[in-house]
């Protein structure tokens, strides 16, 4: 076993670098309030703060279990400025340990992912079992004091929801469901662990991650932005959902000549998968659960982005597509047509959320305010600014309605229906 002994130093109860003052005016009715300020997305003080409160902190989504299945199977998880390694054990258990060796410290694994029947420090060969137990090294034997059972692995505290991993580096945050609120009701009529990878991209963007996580939220820039997306899902035809938790989510509505989000439209021959409702077919589910995940699900596939902040304004996205593993089977399968629109889709948001970072540095610069279609936005910037001020306060969010209801949504499928009619 792994000694409970070794849990990692405590980390020093940094203070928050962005006062209660800084982000009052953050912390408004969304028909008042402005955005950060915009030295949050800037400031290599306020970056250090949130890497070690909040990355290095509670639940923090790292990964799929698809990716650890078999007994060796593991794969490496960026967090908090480090990697942990994510691997299932010869008991079948799933574990996270940093990637350190006990002996002088060394990184222990480099290679993102793989299977190992044990991991073997490159530098003095110390050996650790797949459920991070040291065997006992060479040249030890004589030492004083040293019980082998002692210098395992040191292990962070792992929980999987809907086959997503996450790790809490506190040890002591509520459990995970707990945790999340009521997001798991949301899901509860879906299987989204058995679903399967079929894309995986990783990008290198020049933008803090708060910005990313802004534009998510949004769907003010489509028009403009996502011509091809605007054309499946107007950008005001969609609805917030109620939260309480550490998420926003909303849906948009897939217009009725289309199947989903694709460079076509259609769904190339793709049910709906297991669980989808008659009402879930013509919506995607957009879910930003904080801090660092984007879930978005569509009538047939599952796409996940994972951000990993490396600097104030670097920010590695890792975007991932999952379909029904029963539909994967198929000759005729063929995912490139929703990969390549999403491809598409981030390229141009990474776009102007780089814009937006060069901007931002601007003297000229104050916050702006969050139009009618925003109050997303402003639901985890007050996430953001509520942390920051850390005074318990939790600000209560005025929602603003944001679009058209399903309601509009048929008015404008029947004028389109009436239109072709005239043709
Ligand atoms: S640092 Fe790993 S065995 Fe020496
Ligand atoms: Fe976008």
């Amino acid at each position: 076993m792994v000694d409970a002994s070794v849990s990692p130093r405590p980390r020093s109860a940094s203070a928050s670098p962005v006062s209660a003052a800084e982000v009052a005016a953050t912390r408004q009715p969304t028909s008042r309030a402005h955005l950060l300020p915009p030295r949050v997305f800037h400031d290599p003080e306020v970056f250090a703060y949130e890497q070690d409160a909040w990355y290095g902190g509670g639940w923090v989504s790292v990964g799929r279990e698809e990716d650890a299945l078999a007994p060796g199977q593991y794969f490496l998880a960026p967090r908090a400025g480090e990697t942990f390694i994510v691997v299932r054990g010869a008991d079948g258990v799933l574990r996270a340990f940093y990637n350190v060796c006990r002996h002088r410290g060394a990184t222990l694994v480099e290679e993102p992912c793989g299977t190992v029947p044990r991991f073997q420090c490159p530098y003095h060969a110390w050996v650790f079992d797949l459920a991070g137990r040291l065997r006992t090294p060479r040249h030890t034997e004589l030492l004083e004091g040293f019980d082998p059972a002692e210098w395992g692995l040191v292990e962070a505290r792992l929980a999987t929801w809907q086959g997503i991993v996450y790790l809490d580096l506190s040890g002591a945050a509520p459990p995970l469901e707990d945790y999340l609120g009521d997001l798991p009701p949301h899901f509860v009529r879906f299987d989204l662990a058995a679903l399967r990878r079929a894309g995986r991209i990783d990008y290198d963007v020049a933008a803090n991650w708060k910005a990313l996580v802004e534009n998510y939220l949004e769907c003010y820039h489509c028009p403009g932005v996502h011509p091809q997306l605007n054309k499946i899902t107007p950008y005001d035809m969609g609805q917030y959902l109620p939260w309480q938790g550490p998420f926003c989510g909303s849906f948009m509505d897939v217009l009725p000549e289309y199947e989903t989000l694709s460079l076509s439209g259609a769904a190339a021959g793709r049910p709906p998968i297991p669980g989808m409702t008659a009402a879930d077919r013509h919506r995607v589910y957009y879910f930003a659960i904080w801090p660092n995940q984007l879930l978005s699900l569509h009538p047939d596939y599952l796409m996940l982005h994972w951000l990993t902040p490396l600097e104030p304004g670097r920010t590695i996205v890792r975007c991932e597509w999952f379909f029904d593993p029963v539909e994967m089977t198929k000759a005729e399968f063929d995912p490139s047509d929703a990969i390549e629109f999403w491809d598409l889709t981030n390229r141009q948001d990474w776009s102007v959320c780089e814009l937006q970072q060069r901007g931002t540095k601007s003297r000229a610069y104050t916050p702006g305010r969050y139009s009618a279609i925003e109050s997303s936005v402003h639901g985890f910037d007050l996430m953001v600014a509520d942390r920051y001020a850390a005074d318990g306060v939790i600000t209560p969010q005025e929602r603003i309605a944001k679009q058209a209801s399903s309601e509009a949504v048929k008015a404008r499928a029947r004028a389109m229906a009436r239109g072709k009619a005239a043709d």
